[in-house]
């Protein structure tokens, strides 16, 4: 794709329907200190999780023309619901406007390289899960894979509401781990980016005894590779971030106070 249109001055766009994204903004914030970030996250329609492939791609859409009219030089969908069902409507809406990344594609990659004929979970909302996205894309790259899903919608919203690492997060995480499908794994990838947020608690779970893959810091590596290599990475002294949102909520404001260690603004806006 000719790119050649792009300035590496412009900043990188990213969204999520909440607060998960902010796990994958803050490891682009490490991984790329020089960029400017415009998050965007979509809490008047949270859960994505929960919602039709033809909703989320319609959030999405809007979404990302306000991120283009920003002159996002990439865009990142840091929600796996949203990568899962919408990334090739999002393709074509952007062409050669942006650089458009997933959490799937990085994800995928490391899992098919890294656990050959082994047994690796993946758990996600409904939306993720049942678009059979992981086991399709991995298995393309290694077949020797066997994938096995579940979906742990309770999640969300346990910890959108705040509850992360208490005793709800903990109970709710061992009846979704001890099921049947996730038996004999040897890796299970957070296929949410809202669990990194208890991955403390997933990992003591498993006592340590298998990997945790969280899909930030791979997504992050990617797009730092990808900027490097068509000349755009941006080498601001102090960039100054923006957060938006479709609909205010306390605890997406103090997450991303905790995520980004400074006093954000949040903007409102009504797409
Ligand atoms: N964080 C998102 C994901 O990775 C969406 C969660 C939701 O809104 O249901 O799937």
């Amino acid at each position: 794709m000719d790119n050649s249109n792009l300035k590496s001055e412009n900043p990188i766009g990213i969204f999520d329907s909440g607060v998960g994204g902010l796990t994958v903004a803050y490891a682009i914030k490490k991984a790329l200190p020089n960029e400017k970030i415009i998050y965007f996250g979509d809490l008047a329609h949270l859960p994505y999780g929960e919602k039709s492939p033809e909703a989320i791609k319609a959030y999405a859409k809007d979404i990302v023309n306000f991120l283009l009219s920003k002159k996002c030089k990439s865009i990142v969908i840091a929600c796996n619901s949203a990568s899962a069902v919408a990334a090739r409507t999002v393709a074509r809406q952007i062409k050669n406007k942006a650089i458009l990344v997933t959490v799937i594609e990085p994800t995928a990659k490391y899992v098919a390289n890294n656990y050959n004929k082994q047994e690796v979970g993946v758990i996600g909302t409904k939306a993720t899960i049942n678009s059979c996205i992981y086991p399709n894309t991995i298995r393309k790259i290694n077949p020797t894979i066997k994938i096995k899903t579940k979906a742990t919608p309770l999640l969300v919203p346990i910890i959108e509401e705040g509850f992360k690492n208490s005793i709800i997060s903990k109970e709710t995480l061992s009846v979704y781990l001890s099921s049947n499908e996730l038996k004999n794994i040897q890796a299970i990838v957070l296929g949410c980016t809202h669990y990194p947020i208890i991955k403390a608690q997933i990992k003591e779970y498993y006592k340590n005894s298998i990997e945790v893959i969280d899909s930030a810091k791979l997504v992050a590596t990617e797009l730092r590779n990808l900027l490097s290599k068509k000349g755009l990475l941006n080498t601001l002294k102090n960039p100054k971030h923006e957060f938006f949102v479709s609909d205010y909520t306390t605890v997406f404001e103090k997450t991303a106070r905790i995520f980004f260690r400074s006093p954000i603004k949040l903007k409102q806006i009504k797409l």
